[in-house]
């Protein structure tokens, strides 16, 4: 089948924001423990963390990590993980039926952040805490010195302040599973309370008031619209959380998940103005997509939780294959679209738990296959993205209606004169010819073209095989007077870059 794009750079959503390559490392798993952090391990640095995860996570091109959960934070006590190590105490961590022994916390956390540099967002615990933790877990971390917590940091061997920009009021309080769950006017009073007090504290803070655990969940859009009316001018986000996973077979559906999340965050666009609209606010909320992936979530849910309380055992380890990539792919397409209003996001999580890079303890470290359409969007969505409709023909889905078989987006970077088109092909068994005319950006070379596919769509990579499933150089491309032609495969994902 056949797909056009035209490029336009006078046709902007907006500039691309490095917050929509965030990341998670959330207490939970091996994300943690054996996975950025494992003392002994041949490459651990001075401080534990492991050296090849540190170097990934660079090359992954992560702006911002959240932290240290997820559902874990609503049961965390900050406190437990600062301090002397021999001090701290053990606990058991109800969301995942699993044993804290709290010895990375926050001021690890910072320093492995700095390390791998990126911009850490932290989440407070309103599940079963309140403002007066959210203060003091605030002042431990930004207060400068002179106060009882700040110096409580600084003796505890950070003498500048973390300055955390983003934190998360909560996590997932719309879901029954969430230790302290709540209803939507019970969350959206305390986030209100909890945002004004933290700003009393330091009004440049950026907040993310919690949205929906996704879109199927019964409360949802009425708990934004709830949420905002108690949070819309002391909060900067409503935050957004969604995973996606083959269902019996039905590739068709899972390639075209991004329809979904398309539908999500314009649903969430319009309940937030409108809540705007009623308030008469000048004010537009922004999204923070703070939780999205491929997860395999019918097989955790099939497992259930450890009986015995382990420690950083074996959980969400999802082994992902060439089209779980070309869904990672096609998401990130999704939120680079939705720049506009999206302007931050967390992929769930960094390492281990569903997660593009995974470790083994005591050995190596390598890229699942989802690593690399985030890796290449990171690096080469710069500048502007541009309104890109695709005209492809569609197919019709199980779960998510008709959709467009070939769906893509641009940027465009005019500083630096390049330009990048990121493109799928939800066809299960049809190449795609697609002709992109770039010929207002008058490109002056050749354009270049990598694909990720495989000949089977759930090949993996594997720590003996790590680099099984990766793009390719496509050869079947063709640059004429600014016009491209390229040749894509079916279940594929593909860069193409102009300058
Ligand atoms: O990322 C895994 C879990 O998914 C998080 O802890 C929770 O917030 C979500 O349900």
């Amino acid at each position: 089948h056949k797909a056009t794009i035209t490029l336009d750079p006078a046709l902007r959503v907006g500039p691309v924001q490095r917050r929509t390559f965030g990341s998670f490392v959330e207490h939970l798993g091996r994300c943690v423990y054996t996975g950025i952090y494992e003392p002994g391990h041949p490459t651990a640095d001075e401080d534990g963390f492991r050296r090849d995860v540190l170097e990934l996570t660079r090359e992954l091109g992560v702006s911002t990590v959240r932290y240290p959960g997820g559902n874990f934070v609503s049961g965390y006590r900050w406190e437990d993980g600062v301090g002397p190590r021999e001090r701290r105490p053990v606990r058991r961590d109800l969301a995942w039926h699993v044993t804290e022994t709290n010895e990375v916390g926050l001021d690890e956390f910072v320093r492995w952040a700095r390390k791998a540099g990126v911009e850490p967002m932290m989440a407070v615990n309103l599940g079963t805490r309140g403002v007066l933790e959210a203060l003091d877990v605030l002042e431990y971390a930004n207060h400068p010195s002179g106060t009882s917590l700040s110096d409580q940091r600084i003796a505890n061997g950070s003498p500048e302040p973390h300055g955390i920009r983003m934190w998360c009021l909560g996590n997932e309080m719309d879901g029954p599973w969430q230790v302290g769950h709540k209803t939507a006017r019970e969350y959206g009073r305390l986030a209100a309370e909890t945002a004004r007090a933290m700003r009393m504290a330091q009004p440049d803070l950026e907040l993310v008031a919690c949205g929906s655990s996704h879109l199927s969940m019964p409360t949802f859009g009425a708990w934004e619209a709830a949420v905002l009316e108690e949070t819309y001018e002391v909060v900067d986000y409503i935050s957004l959380h969604a995973y996606y996973q083959e269902h019996d077979g039905d590739l068709a559906s899972f390639l075209a998940s991004a329809a979904d999340m398309d539908a999500f965050i314009e649903a969430v666009v319009a309940t937030a103005d409108a809540v705007g609209a009623r308030l008469r606010s000048p004010k537009r909320i922004q999204l923070s997509f703070d939780e999205w992936n491929v997860w395999y979530q019918s097989r955790w849910h099939d497992q259930g939780p450890p009986s015995d309380w382990p420690v950083a055992p074996r959980q969400l380890e999802d082994h992902y294959h060439a089209a779980d990539a070309v869904v990672v792919g096609s998401l990130l397409i999704s939120l680079l679209r939705h720049s506009d209003r999206v302007t931050a996001a967390c992929q769930a999580q960094l390492v281990n738990v569903i997660a593009p890079i995974m470790t083994e303890p005591g050995g190596p470290a390598w890229r699942q296959t989802i690593f690399h359409p985030f890796a290449e969007t990171a690096r080469a969505a710069t500048g502007q993205v541009l309104r890109t409709v695709p005209v492809s023909p569609s197919a019709a889905t199980g779960r998510h209606g008709t959709v467009p078989l070939v769906d893509a987006v641009a940027t465009h970077d005019a500083e630096h004169g390049r330009a990048a088109v990121f493109l799928v092909n939800r066809s299960t068994d049809t190449p795609a010819t697609v002709e992109i005319d770039a010929r207002a950006l008058a490109p002056t070379g050749p354009a270049r073209c990598r694909t990720l596919s495989d000949p089977d769509p759930y090949a993996a990579n594997t720590a003996e095989r790590p680099d099984r499933v990766a793009p390719r150089p496509n050869t079947e491309v063709h640059t004429e007077d600014g016009r491209v032609t390229v040749v894509v495969p079916p279940v594929s994902w593909s860069i193409l870059e102009l300058s």
